[in-house]
C-alpha cells in the first residue's frame, strides 16, 4: 500500500455533468480478446485507468506491441502470429482478470500456462466453472508451482456447457475458447452482463459466429480465423453508479452521459425508491435528490440482478437514509469487508453471514479509513463527501484501478477532494 490518501471534507451538494469512459470490466476482456487475431486491434473509449496499465504489460510480455494513447482515449494492440503462452504471477496477483487470457491463449496456441490467481480484497475467487467448461471442451488441466497448466494438443472441440451459476469470467473465456475451435459449443447459464454482450458484438465483427447473445444461452460455432477490428468499448455502469449515488448522498443533481441507462435499470429504480428522481435519455440518465433517502433493501445477483460492484456505494446511502435496510451480498464473501471502516464513520451496521442490516443514522463522522478494494474505496470516498469534517481514505491504488481521472471529476462536481501524501 502506497501513502497516497484522498483527503475529502464532507458538506458540499454535488452538481454538473459527468462524463463516464469506457467499462474495466469490458476494456481488459477485450484486450485479451484482441489475441485471437493476428494484426492491429484498435480499442476506443478505453478509460485512464492502472488495469489497463497492467493488462498492456501482460500482452507485451506475450509478444504484443500495446500503444496507450490516453489523449484519444485509444489503445492499439498488434497481436503476432505467434504468441506467448506464459501469464505470470505477478501481474495475475496484481490484477485477477489476467485469468481472461485463459481461453484466447488455449485456443490460439493450444497451450497455456497461467499463475492461479487466489484469493483478493473482495474473497476467494474460484476458476472451477472457467476448467471444467474447457475440459469439456478437449483441455487438459494440470497445477505446477502455482500455475494454472493447460493442454490442448488435438485442439478444442465444441461442446454443451452448463454452468452452475452465471459466473462473468467462466462465460468469458469458455466463449474467447469456442470462438476458434471446431464444431459448436451451447453454453447454457451464461452470464449476460452488457459487458459479455459488448465482447460477443467484438467477436462477431471479428468474424465469430455467436447466437444468443444478450440470453443466458449462447451457441458459438467456431470458425478457422478471426480479423483484427476496431471496436468502442461499452460505457461503465458501474462508474456510472457511482456517480447516482453521489448525487443521492449529497442532496445534489448529476448528470451522467456516456452509458446507456438500461444497464443500471435495477439501481436507478432503487434510487427511485430511495426518493430520487431519475430522468433517462438513449445514453445519459439525470438524478437529482432533494431530501433524506428512505432505507431500501438490496440482493446482489448476476445481471440483470443487483450488480455486487454497487452494493458498497448502496450500503453507505442506507447508512445514512431514514428507516433499515437488508443488504444481502450473494457473489463475494469479503464484500462486507468495508463495512468496519464505515463503521468508524458512526454507521450502524450489523453483519450476520451474506446479509448486512443497515440502521441508518442522521449523520456520519469523518475520520481516517482504509479502503479494501476498489468499491468499497469509492464507497468510503462517497461517505466522506457527507460526513462532518475531514476523512481519510487510505489505499488509493484500488480506486486508480477503476475510476479514471477519480479527483478531478469530482472535484468538477463541487466536492472538497484532494490527493495528499500522509506523513
Ligand atoms: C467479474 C467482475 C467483478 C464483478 C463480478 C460479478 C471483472 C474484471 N470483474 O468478476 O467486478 O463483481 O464479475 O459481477 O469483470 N466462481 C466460482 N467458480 C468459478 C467462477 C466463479 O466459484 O469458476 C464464483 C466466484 O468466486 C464468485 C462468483 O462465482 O463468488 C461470481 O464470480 P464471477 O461472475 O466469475 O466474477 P468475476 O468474473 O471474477
Amino acid at each position: 500500500m502506497n501513502n497516497e490518501v484522498f483527503k475529502v471534507t464532507g458538506g458540499a451538494r454535488l452538481s454538473g455533468t459527468v462524463a463516464v469512459p469506457g467499462a474495466k470490466n469490458s476494456v481488459l476482456k477485450l484486450m485479451t480478446a484482441a489475441l485471437l487475431a493476428p494484426g492491429l486491434t484498435t480499442l476506443k473509449n478505453v478509460p485512464d485507468i492502472a488495469d489497463v496499465e497492467i493488462m498492456a504489460e501482460l500482452l507485451t510480455r506475450l509478444g504484443c506491441q500495446v500503444q496507450h494513447d490516453l489523449e484519444s482515449a485509444t489503445v492499439e494492440i498488434d497481436v503476432p502470429i505467434e504468441i506467448g503462452h506464459r501469464a505470470d504471477y505477478d501481474l495475475v496477483r496484481r490484477m485477477r482478470a489476467s485469468i481472461n487470457v485463459l481461453g484466447p491463449i488455449l485456443a490460439r496456441c493450444g497451450e497455456v500456462d497461467v499463475a492461479l490467481p487466489g484469493g483478493d480484497d473482495i474473497g476467494s475467487r474460484g476458476v472451477d466453472m472457467h476448467i471444467a467448461g474447457l475440459t469439456k471442451m478437449g483441455a487438459e488441466f494440470g497445477n505446477d508451482h502455482g500455475y494454472l497448466i493447460a493442454r490442448a494438443p488435438k485442439g478444442l472441440s465444441g461442446a454443451r456447457i452448463f454452468l452452475d451459476l452465471p459466473s462473468v469470467g467462466a462465460t468469458e473465456n469458455i466463449l474467447t475458447a469456442a470462438v476458434l475451435a471446431s464444431n459448436e459449443t451451447v453454453l447454457d447459464n451464461a452470464a449476460r452482463e452488457p459487458e459479455i454482450i459488448d465482447l460477443c458484438e467484438m467477436l462477431i465483427k471479428m468474424g465469430a459466429q455467436i447466437d444468443g447473445v444478450g440470453t443466458p444461452t449462447l451457441t458459438i460455432t467456431g470458425v478457422k480465423t478471426l480479423q483484427p477490428v476496431v471496436h468502442s468499448v461499452v460505457g461503465d455502469r458501474i462508474v456510472a453508479g457511482t456517480w447516482a449515488a453521489a448525487a443521492v448522498l449529497t442532496k445534489g443533481a448529476i448528470t451522467i452521459t456516456g452509458v446507456d441507462p438500461d444497464h443500471l435499470a435495477l439501481p436507478l429504480a432503487k434510487l427511485h425508491e430511495m426518493g430520487a428522481e431519475i430522468s433517462t435519455a438513449a445514453r445519459s440518465f439525470t438524478v437529482s435528490m432533494q431530501h433524506r433517502p428512505t432505507a431500501v433493501d438490496i440482493v446482489t445477483l448476476p445481471y440483470p440482478g443487483f450488480p455486487t460492484d454497487l452494493q458498497p456505494q448502496f450500503i453507505v446511502i442506507n447508512a445514512i437514509a431514514t428507516g433499515s435496510a437488508m443488504v444481502t451480498e450473494n457473489l463475494f464473501e469479503a464484500r462486507f469487508r468495508f463495512t468496519q471502516e464505515l463503521a468508524r464513520l458512526g454507521a450502524d451496521l450489523h453483519i450476520d453471514g451474506h446479509h448486512c442490516l443497515v440502521k441508518g443514522v442522521a449523520e456520519l463522522s469523518g475520520a481516517p479509513v482504509v479502503s479494501t478494494d476498489v468499491r468499497a474505496g469509492a464507497a468510503l470516498v462517497l461517505a466522506g463527501l457527507i460526513a462532518d469534517g475531514v476523512t481519510l481514505v487510505s489505499g488509493v491504488e484500488h480506486i486508480d484501478r477503476g475510476y479514471a481521472n477519480f479527483v478531478s471529476t469530482l472535484t468538477a462536481l463541487g466536492a472538497s477532494v484532494s490527493r495528499e501524501i500522509d506523513n
